[in-house]
C-alpha cells in the first residue's frame, strides 16, 4: 500500500511537471522570433534568476560557452541580452551609441541617487551632457614591520583622494567624516551588486523580500547627514569669502547652482547625488584594482622584482613616486592593464536599448537591458593567449621610498588566494593582509 502511494505520487508529480513543460514549450514556440538572440531554458516567473548566484558575471560567462557571444536572459520578466565579444561590444558602444546611451535603473540606484539626479545613472539627455561637461572641464582639468589590512588602507587612501577632490579636505583632517563616507560607499557598493526581486517579478513590486529597500533608506539617510554637514561648511565658507584659491568640486557645484544664467538649474539633490556617484565611482574601484594588482605581484615575485627595478631606475630611492613619473614607467602601466583585464572593477557594464536595433545580426527590442561582460572579454582565449595567466608583458607592444610586500599577517605566506567576493566593484573575497618589507 505504502509503495503504491509513493509510485502514484511520483507519477502525479512527473505528469504535472511534463504538462507544465509542454504548455511552456508550446507557448514559447508560438511566440518564437527567430531573429532574437538564443536563450537558455527559463523557468516561469523567475526566468533565469536562479542561475545568477553567486555572481552574475561568472554565470553569464558559463552560459556564453554554450549559447555564444550574444544571448538573451530574463531576470524575472525583465528582458536582457548578454554580450561577451569585443566586436559586438563595439557595435553597442560605437556603431549604435545613440540607441544604447542610457543605463538601466533599478530601485536601489533610483533611491540612492534621489531619483536619477546624479551622473552615472542619469538618463541620456541635456542634464547628462551638462553634468558630464562640468566634470570633464571643471574637475578633471581644473588643478594641477606591522601587518596591514590593505583593503582598509587602500580604501582610506582612495577615499582621501576623492574627498580632497570633492570637498577640499584631505580626509585625515576630518577623519570621522572620511571614515563615515568610506563605510557608506562600501555599503552602496554591496547594495548595487545585488539583484532586487522587486525590480524583476511583478507581484513582488511592492514587497521588500530581501530588505534592500530598507537598507537603501538607511544608507541614504546617513549619507544625507554627512553631505549636509559638508555642504553647510562650504556654504558658510562661501558666505565669509573663506574659500581656498583652488576650488574643489563642491564649491564649483554650489557656484553653478547659484548661477541664474545656467541652462540647467542644479538642485541640492543633484549635488548630493553627484557626490555619491563620484565617491562610488572613484574609491572602491581604484582601491580594489590596487589590491588585486598587489595580490598578483605577491603571487608572481619575478614580476614584482621587475616592477621595483623599473621604479628604482626611474624614481630612485630618495623620493616618492609621483603621477608625473607614470609615462616613464611602462612596465608599471602594463601591470595595471593586466590587472584590469583579469580583475575589472565593475565586471559588467550595462546599457538600456532606447529603440529596436540590430546587433550581431540579432534583433534587440527596445527597453532590453544589455550586459557587456567585461570580465568575460578579458578571459576569452580567442583574443588572449593563455588568458588566465598574469603576464603584463602581453601589453608590451600596446603601450600608453619604495618597498616590497610579504603576504600574510606575519609575512609568511608564499602566495595568496584569488577568490572573488560579491559587490559591484569586484572585491577580493578575503581582504589582502601584507607586511611591507624595506
Ligand atoms: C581603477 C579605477 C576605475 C575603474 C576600474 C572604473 C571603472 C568604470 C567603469 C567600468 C565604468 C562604466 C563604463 C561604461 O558603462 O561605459 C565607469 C564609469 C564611470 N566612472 Fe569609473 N572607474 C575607475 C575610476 C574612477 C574614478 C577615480 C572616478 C571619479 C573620480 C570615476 C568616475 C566614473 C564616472 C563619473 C563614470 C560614468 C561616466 C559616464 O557615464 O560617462 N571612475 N568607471
Amino acid at each position: 500500500m505504502g509503495d503504491f502511494q509513493t509510485e502514484f505520487t511520483v507519477i502525479l508529480v512527473i505528469t504535472l511537471i511534463s504538462t507544465i513543460l509542454i504548455i511552456w514549450k508550446l507557448y514559447k514556440s508560438s511566440h518564437a522570433d527567430t531573429h532574437l538572440p538564443p536563450t537558455p531554458f527559463r523557468l516561469p516567473v523567475i526566468g533565469h534568476l536562479h542561475l545568477l548566484a553567486p555572481s552574475a558575471h561568472h554565470a553569464f560567462h558559463k552560459l556564453s560557452m554554450r549559447h555564444g557571444p550574444v544571448f538573451r536572459v530574463f531576470l524575472g520578466s525583465t528582458p536582457c541580452v548578454v554580450v561577451t565579444s569585443p566586436e559586438i561590444a563595439k557595435q553597442v558602444f560605437k556603431v549604435h551609441e545613440n540607441v544604447f546611451s542610457d543605463r538601466p535603473q533599478n530601485s536601489s540606484v533610483d533611491y540612492m541617487t534621489y531619483g536619477g539626479k546624479g551622473f552615472i545613472f542619469a538618463p541620456y539627455g541635456s542634464y547628462f551632457m551638462f553634468i558630464k561637461n562640468i566634470t570633464v572641464s571643471q574637475l578633471l582639468n581644473a588643478k594641477a614591520g606591522e601587518s596591514v589590512e590593505l583593503e582598509m588602507l587602500l580604501g582610506r587612501m582612495t577615499n582621501n583622494v576623492i574627498s580632497r577632490m570633492v570637498t577640499g579636505n584631505r580626509g585625515s583632517d576630518e577623519e570621522d567624516e572620511a571614515e563615515d563616507m568610506m563605510k557608506i560607499m562600501a555599503e552602496v557598493d554591496k547594495l548595487y551588486g545585488r539583484f532586487n526581486l522587486s525590480d524583476h517579478i511583478w507581484f513582488c513590486k511592492n514587497l521588500d523580500l530581501q530588505g534592500l529597500r530598507k537598507t537603501a533608506m538607511d544608507i541614504r539617510r546617513r549619507f544625507d547627514v554627512v553631505t549636509e554637514r559638508i555642504l553647510k561648511e562650504h556654504e558658510e565658507a562661501r558666505k565669509q569669502n573663506m574659500e581656498t584659491e583652488v576650488k574643489d568640486l563642491l564649491s564649483i557645484l554650489l557656484e553653478i547652482s547659484e548661477d541664474e544664467s545656467m541652462e540647467i538649474k542644479l538642485t541640492r539633490e543633484n549635488i548630493k547625488a553627484f557626490i555619491m556617484d563620484i565617491f562610488l565611482g572613484g574609491t572602491d574601484t581604484a582601491a580594489r584594482t590596487i589590491e588585486w594588482a598587489l595580490s598578483e605581484l605577491i603571487n608572481h615575485p619575478n614580476i614584482m622584482k621587475k616592477a621595483l627595478e623599473e621604479i628604482d631606475q626611474v624614481v630612485g630611492k630618495n623620493r616618492l613616486l609621483q603621477e608625473s613619473d607614470i609615462p616613464n614607467l611602462p612596465y608599471l602601466q602594463q601591470i595595471v592593464k593586466e590587472t584590469l583585464r583579469l580583475h575589472p572593477a565593475g565586471p559588467m557594464t550595462q546599457r538600456l536599448a532606447r529603440e529596436d536595433c540590430i546587433v550581431g545580426g540579432y534583433r534587440i527590442p527596445a527597453k532590453t537591458t544589455i550586459f557587456i561582460n567585461l570580465w568575460s572579454l578579458g578571459r576569452d582565449p580567442t583574443y588572449w593567449e593563455s588568458p588566465l595567466e598574469f603576464r603584463p608583458e602581453r601589453f608590451e607592444d600596446k603601450q600608453a621610498d619604495c618597498f616590497t610586500w610579504k603576504a600574510g599577517k606575519y609575512g609568511d605566506l608564499t602566495s595568496v588566494d584569488m577568490e572573488e567576493g560579491i559587490a559591484i566593484s569586484l572585491p577580493r573575497a578575503n581582504p589582502l593582509v601584507c607586511v611591507p618589507v624595506a
